[in-house]
This record gives structure tokens, sequence and C-alpha cells, in this order.
């Protein structure tokens, strides 16, 4: 008998739906082709819906949403809500909420996609950076005191639990040795590199040193390096080939990770996973609205279907998210460019041109 998953898709806001519905094609079809069954049930969430009933994420939804095998989001932001209220209280919300303590990003340079770096191609941009989702500044400590004087005092705080580090180590190390290099025959060893500032956030780095290579030592297939962040920006452009797999804490995972979406092609291709692993995962694209392109049928669909493709990959589907995987790969040398209006095709061409190849 064939395994049904429950999916919540979540299209959102913008060029959201468009690329969405793209996704949903090509998953269906690898369901199909796969044996497996995809229970689609669709929430109107983001800017419109808010904007429409003043709500962003009404409790009894995140109660529903917790019934899911997982969360397929497309974006969300509105050009007539603040920023922050649909950050914190959708995206931000889902993650700490479903407790996704792991944001799972890619980066995978597919075949002749056009990449800024001079001299690196495919074999050079692949990696994958694991992000920790659930604390440091984006906890939310902090505040604003004397606010309008000149004594005024803005604190944001970094702050990280002994088990917020070791879960998120351990999840990286059990990926090292699964997914690394030589786990995927491709080289001599699995390394996972630790990136971070422990010249000058010493007490952070005190207790991030301190688990890695308390868990490290249970894996001992796996090599352990240190990068500091600001070096790590500079290598990922000079020599990303040195990377395999590397584990951050959650801002220095959110700025690195945008530096290397566009070393892969840019966020029409990056696709990303905010993965808890006993829980709720949410897959995602990692670009926006992009409110210029929305209803042009112009945008780029190849992120929405990556992220799908993680998504089958994370219910143990494998055989599924390597097929959709390898059928991007196809699709990427017939496109002119990966950039929206650019590709030479339509987004709903592009998710034909996919499913085609599947
Ligand atoms: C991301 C985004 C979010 C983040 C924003 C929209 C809150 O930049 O997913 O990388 O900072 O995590
Ligand atoms: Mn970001």
């Amino acid at each position: 008998m064939s395994k049904t998953y429950k999916i919540a898709v979540m299209p959102g806001d913008g060029t959201g739906p468009e690329v969405i519905n793209e996704g949903c094609k090509v998953i269906d079809a690898a369901a199909e082709k796969f044996g497996i069954k995809l229970e689609k049930t669709h929430y109107d969430l983001g800017g419109e819906s808010y904007l429409r009933t003043g709500e962003v994420l009404p409790d009894s939804v995140l109660e529903e949403l917790k019934g899911f095998d997982a969360i397929y989001l497309g974006a969300v932001g509105h050009v007539d809500v603040k920023p922050g209220i649909l950050e914190k209280g959708l995206l931000l919300k889902l993650r700490f909420e479903l407790d996704q303590y792991i944001n799972l990003r890619p980066v995978k340079l597919y075949p002749s996609v056009e990449c800024p770096i001079k001299n690196k191609g495919p074999k050079e941009i692949d990696y994958t950076v694991i992000r920790e989702n659930s604390g440091g500044l984006y906890t939310g400590i902090g505040g604003l005191s004397r606010a309008g004087t000149k004594d005024e005092v803005a604190t944001q705080q970094m702050m990280y639990t002994y088990d917020q580090v070791e879960r998120c180590l351990r999840y990286a190390f059990e990926y090292a040795r699964q997914y690394g290099r030589k786990a995927r025959g491709i080289g001599e060893k699995n390394t996972l590199a630790m990136v971070g500032k422990s010249n000058v956030l010493t007490f952070m780095y005190e207790l991030w040193n301190r688990v890695f290579a308390e868990v490290g030592a249970d894996y001992p297939d796996v090599e352990r390096e240190y990068y500091h962040v600001d070096a790590t920006c500079l290598y990922m452009v000079a020599c990303p080939e040195m990377f395999d797999i590397v584990v951050t804490e959650n801002m220095f995972g959110d700025i690195i990770t945008d530096l290397a979406a566009i070393t892969q092609g840019g966020l029409g291709v990056a696709a990303g996973g905010n993965i808890n692993p006993n829980g709720v995962s949410m897959f995602e694209p990692i670009g926006g609205t992009a409110p210029m392109w929305t209803g042009k049928n112009a945008i780029n669909p190849l992120a929405a279907i990556g992220a799908g493709a993680m998504m089958l990959t994370s219910f143990g589907e494998e055989e599924a998210g390597c097929a959709i995987e390898a059928a991007i790969a196809e699709t990427t040398p017939k496109m002119k460019s990966q950039m929206a209006d650019a590709m030479g095709y339509t987004t709903t061409e592009i998710g034909d041109l996919v499913l085609s190849a599947l």
C-alpha cells in the first residue's frame, strides 16, 4: 500500500502562488511515478490575508498545522504591511512554534547555470549550510530604554542554551556522516566546518566549540574544521570547493546563505528547509515575493521545485526527491538565464520542462 503524506500548502503573496503551482505540479508527478500519495490542504496566509482579516496566523490554524507531515511555503510579504509583521508573525512564528531548529540550505550550482565567480562550476559549488534556526539574535531578547533621549540604550542579545547548540551540532554531524563528500562517493572524507566568531564572541564560542568537540567525539568518521564568519565569506567566493557540510548559528547562517545563493545562480534556484527532525518541517524557496514580477508568468520556479524535492526527501522518499533534482539538472541547460523574465521560457513552461524530464 502506498504511503500518504499530508502537506499544508501555503503559497503566500506575490509570486509565491505562481512558483508553488509549478512545485505542486512536479511533486504530484513524482508522487505518481514513485507510488506515493500526497494529500494537500491549501492555506491562505500572508500579507493579503492579513490585510483582509487583521490576523497573521490564527492560533487555530497553528494547531491544525501541527497535524501535517510538512508545510510547503511560497513567500510572504506585502508592500502595504509594515516590515516585521509577517516575518515575525508568520515565518519566524512557524519556525519557533513548530521548533524547526534546523535551516537546511544546500548550495548547489546546477549545470550551465551562470555563476558570478570566474572559473567555478558545479564541481566547485556543491556544499550544504546547516543554519541553527531557533536561537541566537532571533530569540528577540532586548529592548530600548530612555527612548528619545541622548542616553537611549538599545540592546539585542545573542543567546543559546546548551541544548540548542547540542541538538543542532548533532544534526550537523549526522548529516555530514550521511551526505558528506565521502558518503556521496565524491571525496576522501566527510567534513563538517563550524562557522563562528570565536575571536570576539568569546562566551558564545566557548560553548559552541566545546560542544562541537564533545559531540564530534561520537563521529570519528567526520573531520572537524572551524572558520571565522568573515573569512568564510571570503572563502565562499575565492575557494568554495573547500566546503562540504557547514554548520553555523542563526544570524551568521542567514547572512552567509544569501551570499551562497548568488554563487549558485541566485534566489531563483536556492531552496531551503526549516527542519524539525521529529516534527513538522517547512520547505520554501529562499527568495521573496518579487512584487515586480507578480502575475507575469516570468518568475523562476526552480527554487520552489527544489524545495519540493527536499520535502519528499525529508519524508524518506529519497528516490522521488533525487529524481526531481535530476530533472532540474536537465532543465537548467535549456534555460537562457535563471533571472526572472530572462529565462527564455515562462514560469509554467519551466515547470513543464521539469515535468517532461521527470
Ligand atoms: C530568511 C529570511 C528571514 C530570516 C527573514 C525574512 C525573517 O531572510 O529566511 O533567510 O532572517 O531568517
Ligand atoms: Mn535571509
